[in-house]
């Protein structure tokens, strides 16, 4: 019998898609002995943008809250989302600063990392899979799911073997914008069972509705493991839910070992803690609903809020039309990369700006330069040499791994913080994100002199 799996995602994705990410520790520990006995192949809890958010906003050191997370769950495979190169900020980190956050995070609980790049640049995967599989990890690689004339079967195929080469244990259909249909799905998951013999997962969003449909052709296709959430954090920009698939599944015939007494347990647990992100506005209904632009425009849903609010700052709303049409042709020029953090943001501007300036690239922003210089990696088709002509100018395009010319940087900030940093995981934050680690180490300072105040005061 076909068995499915089941990555639980309430902890990270759904969270990060419904509420921005804003689902403090406090909120879920009371269930997390619960889950750690539903069954899952594993809950993703940790990486993407929880590692910022817990900093930023929060006040929780993301370190502690996996260690937290890994001490009510040691039956349960943790799972993270990790960037690449980019590991969990914005920008190529160095090669050492890599390898030591795969270290920590796999020494603080994390037993599988699903590891993506925005261009699907294997040069920028590969440190990143080296490290897990020698801490003894699952490196689970993922392709950025797109269309474009170059991203055929043939070449995820071949991104796939590479993937495999470099050592990863599954492979990952990553469908950020919720775009990928049932057929896609079908055709896509069959040329990869077909390419490698590796268990393949399925991540999709139901922001355009096909997910449930694209998660059931993905499955007959072949697929193992798919991604979803418990029906209160289901659905919308979300995953599609467990318990629903878990039903329709094992109505199929698949075999499918979760525990329902258990799933309904956690469904009844997040169905108030969502309400009252409802009622406080960080879970906007909007955010719940079925949303077909983004299969007309071919754009992230995220980015098509970001296009909206960017215009209407610059009090330009009526140009809407043009900065759409003008999207797929920056794209393009760009060597059609997949629309995702960083990239969609930089599309988007830049795509705002070209109908704005009523100029194609007279303005061009720094990341853009980056990008064409090569210092996010090779593009998935070359860049419009007229278009890098006259971003870069005579400025020669690099040809090599960017983060070869990136000197090692781990050493050098740990002894720059000095006692600021009482950990290597410190030492991490600080890295990824400075200004935020610093305001973080000063507050937890604050609290525990307090605390030590307070203790005087009443002996
Ligand atoms: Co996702």
């Amino acid at each position: 019998m076909h068995k499915v799996q089941f990555v639980e995602t309430v902890l990270r994705d759904a969270n990060q898609s419904l509420m921005a990410t804003r689902l403090p520790y406090d909120k879920f520990e009371p269930i997390l002995e619960t889950m750690d006995k539903a069954g899952y192949y594993s809950v993703e809890c940790w990486g993407g943008a929880t590692f910022d958010v817990c900093l930023r906003y929060l006040n929780e050191d993301p370190w502690e809250r996996l260690r937290k997370i890994r001490a009510h769950m040691p039956n349960t495979k943790l799972q993270m989302l990790l960037r690449g190169q980019n590991i969990l900020g914005y920008k190529h980190y160095p090669d050492d600063v890599v390898r030591k956050f795969v270290q920590h995070a796999v020494k603080n609980g994390i037993d599988i990392i699903r590891i993506f790049d925005a261009l699907n640049d294997t040069d920028n995967l590969k440190v990143a899979v080296e490290e897990t599989v020698k801490c003894g990890a699952i490196a689970s690689g993922a392709i950025s799911y797109t269309t474009s004339p170059v991203h055929t079967l043939e070449n995820y195929v071949k991104m796939v073997k590479e993937l495999k080469a470099m050592g990863c244990a599954t492979i990952c259909i990553k469908d950020m914008a919720g775009i990928m249909g049932p057929q896609e799905a079908y055709d896509l998951v069959s040329a990869i069972k077909d390419a490698v013999d590796l268990p393949v997962d399925v991540h999709t969003h139901c922001t355009t509705g096909l997910a449930f449909m694209t998660l059931l052709k993905s499955v007959e296709a072949g697929a193992d493991i798919i991604d979803t959430a418990t029906p209160p954090f289901s659905g919308g920009t979300s995953q599609a839910s467990t318990d629903t698939l878990a039903y329709a599944l094992r109505q199929l015939g698949y075999q499918v070992d979760l525990d329902d007494a258990v799933l309904k347990e956690v469904a009844d647990y997040f169905k108030p803690v969502r309400d009252g992100f409802i009622a406080d506005g960080t879970l906007m209904p909007k955010s719940m609903a079925t949303d077909t632009q983004c299969l007309t425009y071919q754009v992230p849903g995220g980015m098509l809020s970001n296009l909206l609010s960017q215009l209407k700052t610059m009090n330009a709303l009526d140009r809407l039309d043009e900065a759409l049409a003008e999207t797929p042709k920056v794209r393009k020029d760009l060597g059609y990369p997949p629309l995702v953090t960083p990239t969609s943001q930089m599309v988007g501007v830049q795509a705002v700006t070209n109908v704005l300036q009523g100029e194609r690239y007279k303005k061009v922003s720094n990341e853009v330069k980056a990008y064409c210089r090569g210092e996010y990696g090779r593009t998935p088709a070359p860049i419009d040499p007229d278009v890098q002509k006259l971003i870069l100018g005579d400025e020669k395009p690099l040809t090599g791994r960017y983060a070869d010319t990136l000197p090692p940087a781990f050493e050098k900030t740990k002894a720059e913080l000095g006692d600021t940093a009482r950990s290597d995981e410190d030492v991490l934050s600080y890295i990824a994100f400075p200004q935020l680690a610093e305001a973080f180490f000063e507050k937890r300072q604050a609290a525990e002199d307090n605390v030590v105040k307070y203790a005087i005061e009443e002996m």
